[in-house]
């Protein structure tokens, strides 16, 4: 255990049951915790406030202030105060709020000794952790990037630089990067700081909208243009006029397509579908894309032409995995919003939580990222983010020891819906896996990665087609067939996923 906390951990049981508090403190005090003990909520939340100890075991029903209650006020009197809730009656509305109202977990009656046991010891390990973050000073100060783009190593200054370079001119630019590196960031940033600020920046996915419908949502139609055409509706390029347009995943669009996009950029004209009328627009158009365009173009896939009049500047977007030393700046910034927000509690991270975000080789890059940052500030119980906290399978990947905690109850649909008509102990009721299942064999990405290649290593396939095929297949399966949600799992765009779902014969 942790210097942080007293020689003797203290540990103050809150329940107006006298034989509860003289039954659970002697099985606590067979373990050296210097116990104490409270009648009612009101007396415990006094103690705390004297003198806050390491760990609170708090009756939920009791005569007088409810549990919740005393909890609600234990947490307000000290944020850090870590508390496990104790009750007879395991229903999903009880776990729910418990953890809700941020207790470190929740123990049934009759108590099991070496669960209260080892129960006691994780959370008091969770106090120790937090408090030994006492001086954590954030990398940042949110106040600086209002920008709201966060990069001191070199490669993201260089980017900073050819933002500001591009900015006073009309040129056109090519973002490219893999995904969540902040394509999108960048292009808005170069919007904001350019002459057409006060104009509109209009983004458009090309990968999400269907080829025979890319042209009138770009270039508008007239009525009656096609069937369900009912009227004339202008196109992008027009709401756009004197703004930036920003055409995401340009690899995507479609040849005809691309043809009409050449010339806006030669001529500064578009023509609504089924329209003869010409429109002059004065447009600044920045495009971006995951692809590779000089393959595509060697492949005819990609208009040569096109290439060149978008590829003016590029800009390159590193991947988060080369600019490791951003990583910590990048979690404060998102920690530091969450709490500007009122989302999440936690201001600080303890240094082991920091070195696995450092070491974990972040394959969806920035927006990953934030979503880990998220879902874990989410679940912290106090201030200080903990290596419990974040997602078992980062922790797994980085091959750092974690113990699972639920995922957040905010967003468990299972839940929330299903609430009322759930039966049975609380803990599987709110999603969390049994400690004993899985810590006892925690599953490396390391060692699936082993045993995978020993799967598929002489098969009729190379190894990277069968686990592409089987991760689709799977992940098709998981999301219902939909391609949608299947690519933003697998990280892809629809439209590759269905290119690959073709040629990998998975349709069926
Ligand atoms: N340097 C950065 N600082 C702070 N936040 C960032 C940075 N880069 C990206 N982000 C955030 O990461 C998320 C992903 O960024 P963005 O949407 O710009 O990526 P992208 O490259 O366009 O991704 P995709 O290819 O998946 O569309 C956004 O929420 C963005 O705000
Ligand atoms: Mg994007």
């Amino acid at each position: 255990m942790s210097e942080a906390l007293t020689k003797t951990p203290t540990i103050l049981i809150i329940d107006d049951d006298q034989e509860i508090r003289y039954s659970l403190g002697r099985v606590l005090s067979s373990r050296a915790y210097q116990v104490s003990e409270a009648a009612s909520g009101e007396q415990g939340i006094e103690a705390v406030k004297k003198s806050p100890p390491d760990l609170v075991f708090l009756d939920i029903r009791m005569g007088g202030m409810s549990g919740i209650e005393a909890l609600q006020h234990i947490r307000s009197v000290n944020p850090k105060q870590m508390v496990i809730l104790m009750t007879a009656f395991g229903t999903a509305q009880t776990a729910i709020e418990a953890m809700k109202y941020g207790a470190f977990d929740y123990v049934m009656k009759p108590f099991d000794a070496e669960k209260v046991l080892s129960l006691a010891e994780k959370a008091l390990k969770a106090t120790a952790d937090m408090r030994a973050v006492r001086d954590y000073k954030p990398s940042i100060n949110i106040e600086d990037y209002r920008e709201g783009m966060v990069g001191s190593s070199e490669v993201m200054q260089d980017v900073f630089k050819v933002i500001g370079q591009v900015t006073a001119s009309d040129v056109t630019v090519m973002i490219t990067g893999e995904s969540g590196t902040g394509k999108e960031l960048v292009a808005r940033s170069i919007w904001k700081h350019s002459h057409r600020a006060a104009k509109p920046f209009i983004a458009v996915n090309c990968a999400a909208i269907p080829d025979n419908l890319i042209e009138s949502e770009l270039f508008g139609h007239e009525k009656g243009a096609f069937t369900g055409a009912v009227g004339q509706r202008l196109g992008k390029f027009e709401l756009c006029d004197g703004g930036t347009i920003f055409l995401d995943e340009i690899g995507d669009m479609a040849l005809a397509t691309q043809t009409k996009i050449l010339r806006v950029l030669q001529q500064g004209e578009i023509q609504r579908v089924g329209g003869s009328e010409t429109l002059k627009v004065d447009v600044r158009i920045i495009a971006a894309t995951n692809k590779d365009l000089e393959a595509m173009v060697k492949e005819k896939t990609f208009r040569e032409d096109l290439y060149y009049r978008l590829n003016v500047v590029r800009i390159r977007m590193p991947a988060l995995r080369d600019r490791g030393d951003d990583i910590p700046q990048l979690v404060d910034f998102c920690l530091q919003y969450l709490v500007q927000q009122k989302k999440a509690r936690a201001t600080k991270v303890a240094p082991e939580a920091m070195a696995v975000l450092t070491r974990y080789r972040w394959p969806g890059n920035v927006r990953e990222l934030e979503n880990v940052v998220y879902r874990s500030a989410v679940i912290a119980q106090g201030d200080t983010l903990l290596v419990r906290d974040l997602p078992v399978e980062i922790c797994a990947a980085v091959g750092a020891d974690s113990t699972p905690v639920p995922e957040p109850t905010v967003e468990a649909p299972r839940a929330r819906t299903a609430e009322s008509t759930l039966v049975g102990r609380p803990r599987e009721v709110i999603g969390q896996p049994s400690a004993a299942t899985s810590s006892e064999a925690p599953l490396t990405l390391e060692r699936a990665l082993d045993y995978i290649h020993e799967q598929l290593s002489g098969g009729p396939d190379p190894i990277l087609t069968r686990l592409e095929q089987e991760m689709i297949r799977r992940v098709m399966k998981a999301e219902g067939g939909n391609l949608l949600k299947a690519s933003e799992k697998l990280g892809i765009t629809r439209a590759t996923l269905r290119k690959r779902v073709d040629e990998l014969g998975l349709r069926s």
